[in-house]
C-alpha cells in the first residue's frame, strides 16, 4: 500500500539550467518501505495556500540490494516545466534540511536483473529511470549489456551526463552509448536531428542485433515513446520486449472520451488497504475522485493516466478508461484500471486496490 513520509532532503544538486536532482535521507525504520526495484518513481506532495500538489518523479539512484535493508538514500531528477507548481519549487526553492512528504515507490517501468542485452532509447528526462536501471543492472549482473539512445536539444541541456559518462568509464566492453542532439552539432558521434521513427527504423539495426535484445525500454515525451515503438514493431520487435514510460503527454495527443454510456446512477465498491466500502458516483466523475472524497487515502498523483499509481483490478462491473499512457497491454487484459480515467458503463463497479 502507498503511503507517504516525511523525508529530510539531503542534498539538491543542480544538473542543468532548468534541472536538479533531489536527494532524500531514509531512516533505517523506513527503509523496508522504500525499497524499490531499478526504474520506480516516487511521487512527491506539498500543501500550500489550502491546495495539494502532486507530482511523480523517477529514481536516479540505483536499486538497493536485494539483500540488506533498503535504500539510505533516494535521488530523484526534477526538470522545470513552464508554469510547473512543484517543478518551479524544487528548482527555486528546496533546500538541504528540508522534509518533502515522499510516496513509497511505485510504478512497473522495472528491470529484473539477468544476463542478456538491454536497449533503451531515451529523450531528454527520460534518462532518469534508465539511469538506474542501466546501474544496477550493470553492477548487479556481470553477463548483461545494455545500449543506450539517449537524445536531447543540447549537451548544456542533458541531464545527468556525467553519471553516464563515469557508467561509460566504468563498463566500457559492457555500456553501449549513442548520444542525438537535436540542436546542436557533435564533433563525435551521430548528426543532428530528431530521432524520429524513421530515423530510428534505419538506425537500430546498424547498432545492434535487433533480436538478441531481452528487453526495450522508451521513456521520454510521448511523440519519442510512440515513435520509438512503432519503429521496433516495424523492425520485428515483439510487444512484449517493449517496455515504455511517457514523462510528458501533449493535451491534444489523446482526447479523453464522451462521457456517453454511463448509466443514470452508479455505485462503486472499492477495497484499499484491507478494507472495503460502497458509495455513488456522481455525474462525471472518475473512479478515483468517487473514492477520493470517501478516502482521501486512495492513491494517485498525476490524475492525468500517466503516472499508473492509482492502478486498481476491476473486480466486477464494467468501466470506459478515457486514456491509458500507464499499463502496459497485459495489465489490462489481465483487469487492471487507471482508477483516474476510469467511468462506471454498468450501475455497479467493484476495484481492489490492493491487488
Ligand atoms: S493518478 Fe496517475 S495514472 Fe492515475
Amino acid at each position: 500500500m502507498a503511503r507517504f513520509h516525511p523525508l529530510p532532503v539531503a542534498a539538491v544538486d543542480r544538473l542543468t539550467d532548468d534541472s536538479v536532482a533531489l536527494t532524500f535521507a531514509v531512516p533505517a525504520e523506513l527503509r523496508a518501505e522504500y525499497r524499490h526495484a531499478p526504474g520506480q518513481h516516487l511521487a512527491l506532495r506539498r500543501r500550500a495556500d489550502g491546495t495539494e500538489v502532486r507530482r511523480t518523479y523517477s529514481i536516479c539512484s540505483p536499486a538497493p540490494d536485494p539483500g540488506g535493508d533498503g535504500p539510505h538514500t533516494l535521488r530523484v531528477g526534477v526538470r522545470l516545466v513552464d508554469g510547473g507548481a512543484f517543478s518551479t519549487y524544487a528548482l527555486k526553492e528546496i533546500t538541504v534540511g528540508d522534509e518533502l512528504e515522499v510516496m513509497t515507490p511505485a510504478g512497473r517501468f522495472t528491470l529484473d536483473p539477468a544476463p542478456g542485452l538491454y536497449a533503451a532509447v531515451v529523450g531528454g528526462s527520460g534518462i532518469t529511470p534508465v539511469l538506474s536501471i542501466v546501474s544496477t543492472l550493470l553492477a548487479r549482473e556481470p553477463a548483461a549489456r545494455f545500449c543506450l539512445i539517449r537524445s536531447d536539444r543540447t549537451a548544456a541541456s542533458t541531464m545527468f551526463l556525467d553519471e553516464v559518462a563515469d557508467l561509460k568509464d566504468r563498463y566500457p566492453e559492457r555500456l553501449q552509448l549513442v548520444t542525438v542532439l537535436s540542436r546542436e552539432e557533435q564533433q563525435a558521434g551521430l548528426p543532428s536531428g530528431r530521432l524520429d521513427r524513421e530515423r530510428l527504423a534505419r538506425l537500430l539495426p546498424s547498432l545492434l542485433p535487433v533480436a538478441d535484445v531481452a528487453g526495450w525500454f522508451l521513456c521520454g515525451p510521448f511523440g519519442l515513446v510512440q515513435g520509438a515503438e512503432q519503429a521496433l514493431r516495424g523492425i520485428g520487435v515483439p510487444r512484449s520486449r517493449i517496455h515504455e514510460e511517457i514523462f510528458h503527454v501533449d493535451v491534444t495527443a489523446a482526447a479523453p472520451g464522451a462521457t456517453a454510456g454511463a448509466p443514470a446512477h452508479s455505485t462503486v465498491t472499492a477495497r484499499l488497504d484491507g478494507r472495503g466500502g460502497s458509495w455513488p458516483v456522481r455525474e462525471g466523475e472518475s473512479l478515483l475522485e468517487t473514492v477520493l472524497r470517501n478516502r482521501p487515502d486512495a492513491p494517485y498523483a498525476c490524475k492525468g493516466g500517466v503516472c499508473g499509481t492509482c492502478r486498481a483490478f476491476l473486480v466486477s462491473g464494467e468501466v470506459r478508461m478515457n486514456r491509458n499512457f500507464a499499463l502496459e497491454p497485459e495489465e489490462t487484459e489481465a483487469g487492471y484500471v487507471l482508477a483516474c480515467q476510469s467511468h462506471p458503463l454498468t450501475e455497479a463497479v467493484e476495484v481492489d486496490f490492493d491487488r
